[in-house]
């Protein structure tokens, strides 16, 4: 007898045995999806719009129900009172109540929290939903209803995935916890307080916060690594004491709306570039390996300018596209509040008006400094006008940008789980906007952060006719189980 090769036969047996859990679970999920696609619709019924205060009673049910159905699983669920709100007529709403949950507790094992929001978006069928927007409906393969995809059916596959080890009695290979918010669409208010409360308590035993809060770029599977803060600002320019008639007074008066426009004109170039002094050196260089990479991300730039209706974009080769949309700062004019904008021709000259603009941020600009450079130049370019008028600039929000490091073995985990289930390597992105929840996630509790999105690029988040494909929901779904067993292999030390 050869002990040498009975040691063999042992462990491929015991390989045989962990591929077989994995194939017995994804067939679980196979034969489980018309249950997964129910669950969606219970969910997507109700309208947990966070922005409307008379929908918050549906918004405190849409709570409830979360935490009903992770305490149905067994999990140890609390609703968390996070106050009230104030309204602008001075009023108070109760913000909706934070759900946390958590299955296993083994100190052996790493535990993952897993963050989602299940607050929607307004939508109403007169703004050009083809379909009912609470009533989810399948056409060809997809999924149509409001938050499908922002971001309900995410947290439902996550749901479902722990649901898949504990039905077919496999072990979790890590210890999940979950924390789901319903004021997202409307800044998260009350959520950066509680997670700084709960820093020592509920945070304490996280390893690692997994958010699946956005898409992929294209049909290729993504991790995302990266978002973009964003500096909001005001500039007002103060002139006459009211407003007056420009057939009256025009050509007498130095107008606040021609030296707000003129100001506005020099902040950045018709060519793109930033023209605030110290922005664009803050900016991180581009490094050749972040070339390469983006050289080798999947984006189709005809589908990406018809999707927005434009003939030509700012740049027309794939990387300067992707770079500018991720990784380098832009200015955006929003709007002059004051502005005569209603249709008509009216003649007046207005006396005060006010500029809403924003700068996308990146690393390793500093928000701080951002608001400095900024005021300082208008002020100076204002100078130059000799304007009697009076500016002022002000900073109204500066949240940070966030990256990840995407050799960390969060993302290797993420890029054998995507493997895995899809057979293809993912693409590593990032996202234009900002989910300010991910630095403060980063910030508060100083741990590992991952974002792993199973969102289709066309998912139509925010707008009409928002869908989820039933394939992105339960390979998604596949995806989850496969990288909780894919984290529960990194060893504790590695990080
Ligand atoms: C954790 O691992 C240690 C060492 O392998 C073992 O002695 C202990 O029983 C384990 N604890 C639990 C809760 O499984
Ligand atoms: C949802 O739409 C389906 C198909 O159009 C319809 O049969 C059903 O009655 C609708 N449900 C609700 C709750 O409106
Ligand atoms: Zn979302």
């Amino acid at each position: 007898m050869c002990l040498l090769y009975q040691g063999k036969i042992i462990l491929s047996a015991v390989i045989i045995i962990h591929a077989f859990q994995y194939e017995e679970l994804v067939q679980y999920v196979d034969s489980h999806q018309e249950e997964y696609v129910e669950a969606l619709r219970d969910w997507v019924a109700i309208e947990s719009d966070s922005s409307d205060v008379l929908k918050r009673p549906d918004l405190h049910r849409m709570m409830e129900m979360t935490a009903q159905k992770l305490r149905l699983m067994g999990g140890s669920v609390e609703l968390v009172d996070i106050g009230e709100q104030e309204l602008p007529d001075g009023q108070t709403l109760a913000l909706p109540k934070v759900v946390t949950a958590q299955f296993g507790n083994d100190p052996n094992k790493s535990t993952v929290c897993i963050y989602g929001h299940v607050d929607v978006q307004p939508a109403k069928i007169e703004d050009g939903w083809a379909t009912e927007p609470y009533n989810l409906t399948e056409i060809d393969g997809n999924l149509y209803g409001r938050g499908a995809s922002d971001n309900k059916a995410p947290v439902l596959a996550w749901i479902h995935a722990v649901e898949a080890y504990q039905a077919l009695s496999v072990e979790l290979p890590v210890n999940v916890k979950f924390i789901i918010e319903g004021m997202e669409e409307t800044g998260s208010n009350g959520l950066d307080a509680m997670i700084l409360a709960q820093r020592d308590t509920f945070f304490s035993d996280v390893d690692y916060i997994i958010i699946s809060d956005c898409g992929w770029l294209s049909r290729r599977p993504a991790l995302t690594y990266g978002t973009r803060g964003n500096c909001y600002f005001f500039a007002e320019v103060e002139g006459p004491k009211q407003d007056l008639h420009s057939g009256v007074y025009g050509g007498t008066v130095i107008e606040p709306m021609t030296d707000l426009i003129g100001i506005l004109d020099t902040l950045i170039s018709p060519s793109g570039k930033i023209l605030i002094p110290g922005i664009r050196e803050a900016v991180a260089p581009l490094s050749d390996e972040e070339w390469k990479m983006y050289q080798d991300i999947e984006f189709d730039i005809e589908n990406y300018k018809s999707k927005i209706g434009v003939s030509q974009l700012m740049y027309s080769n794939k990387v300067d596209l992707l770079a500018h949309r991720w990784r380098y700062p832009t200015v955006s004019i929003h709007g002059i509040e004051g502005a005569f904008s209603a249709p008509g021709s009216k003649t007046v000259i207005p006396a005060k008006v006010t500029a809403k603009f924003s700068i996308r941020q990146v690393p390793n600009m500093d928000p701080a400094m951002v608001k400095k450079q900024v005021t300082d130049y208008l002020h100076s370019v204002f100078a130059k006008r000799k304007s009697p008028n009076k500016l002022k600039v002000t900073m109204i929000i500066g949240a940070k940008p966030w990256l990840a490091d995407t050799q960390h073995p969060l993302y290797e985990a993420g890029k054998v789980a995507v493997k895995r289930v899809f057979d293809v390597d993912p693409d590593l992105i990032r996202e234009g906007g900002t989910i300010p929840i991910a630095r403060t996630f980063q910030d508060v509790t100083e741990k590992s952060i991952i974002m792993l999105p199973i969102g289709g690029f066309d998912d139509g988040l925010h707008s009409q006719n928002e869908k989820m494909s039933r394939y992105n929901y339960i390979e998604g779904t596949k995806l989850f189980i496969a990288y909780l067993h894919q984290v529960s292999q990194i060893k504790k030390t590695q990080v």
